[in-house]
């Protein structure tokens, strides 16, 4: 059952998405959702679980495009708290396919965690010529994140123009959902360590 609150929140994304191509909601999830995620992705650090990034088709290490450690979510495999995430993500699929007939199929995510001084530079989350992930998800687990800390997500909101821009602090419980297509994005590198959850809603490839 679906509660007010999260209905709320899933019906600002799909009208701000149409409006402008993304959504920054500011309270995705409690404190407690978000404070049961932060504590599995500190456990899946300690236990060697979050692994350098890699980035492209080929997979190869690139610390000077992107400095952050991942660990996929297997739903097959996954924590209670993920669970909750992965039911959330897909009510919040459901809601976007009704919306834009997008045809979106599946999800995939990961936790990140970026070490004091990471970040990734300007990109778009779609391999070239590939482009079965059609939106894109972030979920920030931070508490207390300062302006000063840095580790905002700046967003271009004009391919042509690099000085309009919007720059996101990732503070615990932020949700933000955009076009993966449309928007070039980057991390800048923060003072302190900067933990996520980023998940794309693909829909099915055309030549597969
Ligand atoms: C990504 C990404 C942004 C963020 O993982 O592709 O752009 O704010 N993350 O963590
Ligand atoms: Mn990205």
């Amino acid at each position: 059952m679906t509660s007010p609150t999260l209905q709320h929140s899933i019906s600002t994304i799909t009208d701000n998405i149409a409006k402008q191509g993304y959504a920054v909601i500011e309270q995705f999830l409690n404190p407690q959702e978000i404070a049961c995620l932060a504590t599995h992705a500190k456990f899946l650090q300690n236990a060697g679980e979050m692994h350098k990034a890699t980035t492209g088709i080929t997979k190869v290490e690139n610390p000077t495009l992107r400095g952050d450690f991942i660990h996929w979510i297997d739903a097959s495999d996954a924590s209670e708290a993920e669970i909750d995430y992965l039911n959330l993500m897909s009510e919040l699929q459901q809601a976007i396919n009704q919306a834009f007939f997008l045809g979106l199929f599946e999800f995939e995510s990961h936790f990140a965690i970026y070490p004091p001084g990471a970040g990734y530079q300007k990109h778009l989350d779609q391999f070239i010529g590939k482009s079965e992930r059609k939106i894109s998800s972030i979920l920030y687990l931070n508490d207390d994140w300062k302006a000063e800390d840095g580790g905002q997500l700046r967003m271009y909101l004009d391919e042509n123009d690099t000085t309009r821009f919007i720059d996101i602090t990732p503070q615990a419980g932020k949700m933000v959902v955009f076009l993966s297509s449309d928007f070039l994005h980057e991390v800048l590198p923060a003072n302190r360590e900067r933990m996520s959850i980023t998940g794309w809603f693909r829909a099915r490839s055309l030549n597969s």
